[in-house]
């Protein structure tokens, strides 16, 4: 399940990621530009990729380290992108909210790559 939602999920980080990159060319606005980026790279691109190194090996994706890497990753990258398109439009007091969000989501990729040098050997 936990594939599933991560390729799902991923879908819809690239929906708004070019849609936010569709947005920025037509208005010729270019604010927004590093949170359209890691929509697209974290959102889209990394998630994407968990989902398929996941479906390559189920079993990978039964571990609690694979169930905390998409709780703090999928509560992580919300929190960041909000906060760094609110910074970006001045408000400055979202600036932590970031670091916040990005710690949660760090925290995620860690246990990622434990659990990928565990269940991963050949
Ligand atoms: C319809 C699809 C897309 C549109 C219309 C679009 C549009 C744009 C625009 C207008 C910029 C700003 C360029 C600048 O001012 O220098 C930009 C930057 C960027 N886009 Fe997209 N984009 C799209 C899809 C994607 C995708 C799929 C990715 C990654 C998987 C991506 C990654 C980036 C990155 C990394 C930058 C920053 C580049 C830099 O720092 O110079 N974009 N995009």
């Amino acid at each position: 399940m936990l594939k599933i939602w991560f390729l799902r999920l991923a879908g819809l980080y690239f929906l708004v990621g070019v849609g936010m990159g569709y947005a920025m060319s037509i208005t010729e606005k270019f604010a927004q530009m590093p949170v359209h980026a890691h929509v697209n790279l974290l959102g889209w691109v990394s998630m994407a990729i968990f989902s398929l190194v996941y479906f390559a090996r189920p079993a990978a994706a039964e571990t609690r380290l694979a169930k905390a890497h998409f709780a703090l990753y999928n509560l992580g990258l919300p929190i960041m992108m909000v906060a760094l398109s609110l910074f970006l439009s001045g408000a400055k007091e979202a600036g932590p909210v970031i670091g916040l969000g990005a710690t949660l989501l760090i925290i995620g990729v860690i246990c990622f790559v434990i659990n990928l040098f565990r269940q991963i050997k050949a």
